[in-house]
């Protein structure tokens, strides 16, 4: 996050992909202006919320026309830090790795795969969409090599704590981490968590309480 936006709160920081990813459907669409309230029925956040979002960062709308939606789009997209360059590195090039990989929607944002890196032997030198996977070994020197800014951790847990304390000292920014532990690094490295079966098993409690009753 730039300097410029640091007194923004975590929960408003954290609703701006789904504003960013709602207005370009708009584009998408062709519709260029939009009121809160017309907003508020798509997105599902109160039309108050709304103004109150987005006047945190001076307010994108104008009284009585609503938001000019590509304006809107694009100062969110700057606001998230999108469009920069961050040369990023996958560590575990098995199902989970392969898969981030494969997935090219992430370069048009400015996150590129430089490479993937695995213990594995039999790993090594293949190629996941043209991205070449490098023995594990070689991961701190290509790191300060290339300038990489994002290590993604896709490994077994059991060595996730070793692979974040090689990426931080190899000089990553930022480490997105799927393995299910909290890895510990110093606090100028920014970790973002992902746990898919956080989700799922929301979505197992939401499905118990609704139809165990019955
Ligand atoms: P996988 O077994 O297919 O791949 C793991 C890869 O890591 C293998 O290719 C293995 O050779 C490599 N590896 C092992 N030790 C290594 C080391 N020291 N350095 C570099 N590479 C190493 O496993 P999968 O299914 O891709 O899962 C990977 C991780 O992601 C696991 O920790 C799993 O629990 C987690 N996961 C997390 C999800 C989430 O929502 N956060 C969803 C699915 C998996």
């Amino acid at each position: 996050m730039t300097r410029e936006y640091s007194n923004i709160s975590m929960a408003v920081i954290r609703r701006l992909p789904k504003y960013h990813r709602y207005l370009k459907d708009l584009l998408d669409q062709e519709t260029y202006r939009i009121s809160s309230k017309e907003l508020s029925k798509l997105i599902g956040f109160t039309a108050s919320q709304i103004r109150q979002d987005l006047n945190c960062f001076g307010g994108f709308g104008q009284q009585g026309y609503g938001y000019n939606v590509e304006e809107l789009y694009n100062e969110i997209g700057k606001i998230l830090g999108l469009y920069q360059s961050y040369p990023t590195v996958i560590v575990g090039a098995g199902n989970l790795g392969q898969a981030i990989a494969n997935y090219t929607n992430f370069d048009k944002f400015g996150f590129s795969t430089l490479a993937l890196f695995d213990s594995n032997p039999k790993m090594i030198g293949m190629r996941i969409r043209d991205i070449a996977v490098h023995d594990v070994d070689q991961l701190e020197e290509f790191i300060k090599k290339n300038q990489v800014r994002i290590g993604v951790i896709c490994t077994p847990k059991k060595v996730a704590q070793d692979v974040a304390t090689k990426l931080s000292e190899a000089g990553v920014q930022g480490i997105w981490n799927f393995a299910p532990i909290d890895i510990k690094v110093p606090e100028e490295i920014i970790v973002e968590n992902v746990h898919l079966s956080e989700s799922l098993f929301t979505l197992s409690f939401l499905l118990s309480q609704e139809f165990d009753q019955e």
